[in-house]
């Protein structure tokens, strides 16, 4: 932590708890677990169920004013004026396939009183540990973000064509998302599209300059609070698809270094107009080229 580290508020003790919170998942990675379903594809294993108990117990202990929102059921004291959100294995099918790339999100949300529980709060601070890099990515509202204590900030690329961009599929309602749709425009716009499987990670990747922007459908409050803060305290901005206010519980992110965002909404207004999108050969056009040159 940096000399300005010191004096944050929240951030030192998280951080505590998100190096702990990962080693255990080291542990449980290098040990090998079960995987139990909780939808058709939505996995779930006893290290997600086991650390998010460790990362209320320790919460609690350190802050026992403060509510707290996990994504393995958690809910505790969500009348409180803040409110912790947890993913304790952001990445699991990674985790579970043995692929080292996952983390543990806490984000902290300022919810001061008179909010209806459907409005959002501001997020104040937020921690995103990768266990498997020693990556600890840090932030706290006004007071800046960063890597492993040094200063990150968003990239200065100032046009699609020259970024590398991030996206993610959720497991549920997945014949439902049109994501598809815009990992190919993407793709055909920009350096290309990376699809590593920690929305939590991307976000932070987006905060410290090495994705350009990030976007996903249907993600959860416990996925997104932390990478939020970490964006925005980076010098980046994050709305939804259509340059709003972006919300917790909106299901819609879009995060980018700022230069290239209003780019980003024009290509989003456009593909859901069905606007200027760049053809390619079905498997079907290709099979007959494919034949034809084979003949
Ligand atoms: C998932 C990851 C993934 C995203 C999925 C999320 P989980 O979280 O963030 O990158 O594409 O939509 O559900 O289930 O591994 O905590
Ligand atoms: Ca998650
Ligand atoms: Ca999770």
């Amino acid at each position: 932590m940096t000399d300005a580290g010191a004096s944050l508020q929240w951030v030192p003790a998280a951080s505590g708890i998100a190096r702990e919170a990962g080693a255990r998942l080291r542990e449980f990675l290098a040990q090998g677990v079960e995987t139990e379903y909780k939808g058709d594809v939505d996995l779930v294993t006893v290290a997600d169920r086991t650390v998010e108990k460790l990362i209320r117990t320790r919460l609690a202990e350190t802050f026992p004013s403060h509510g707290i929102y996990g994504e393995e059921g958690t809910r505790e004291g969500l009348e409180r004026e803040y409110r912790w959100y947890v993913d304790p294995l952001d990445g699991t099918t990674n985790f579970a396939h043995g692929i080292p790339h996952f983390s543990v999100s806490l984000g902290l949300e300022h919810r001061p009183a008179g909010l209806g529980a459907d409005e959002d709060g501001t997020p104040v601070a937020g921690v995103v540990y990768d266990p498997m890099r020693d990556e600890l990515f840090t932030g706290e509202r006004g007071r800046g973000a960063w890597l492993n204590g040094k200063p990150i900030h968003v990239s200065t690329v100032p046009d699609l064509a020259e970024s590398l961009v991030a996206t993610g599929f959720p497991s549920r309602k997945r014949h439902s998302s049109p994501n598809i749709h815009f990992y190919h425009e993407f793709t055909l716009r920009s350096h290309g599209v990376r699809r590593y499987g920690s929305a939590a990670l991307d976000l932070a990747y987006v905060a410290c300059g090495r994705y350009e922007a990030f976007w996903e459908f249907h993600l959860n409050p416990w996925d997104t609070a932390a990478g939020f803060l970490l964006v925005e305290e980076a010098g980046g901005r994050i709305t939804d698809f259509s340059g709003g206010r972006f919300r917790l519980d909106s299901r819609e992110v879009l995060a980018s270094n700022g230069h290239i965002h209003q780019e980003l909404l024009g290509l989003f207004a456009d593909m859901f107009a069905g606007r200027n999108l760049t053809p390619i050969p079905t498997p079907g056009e290709f099979a007959e080229r494919r034949a034809a040159r084979s003949s």
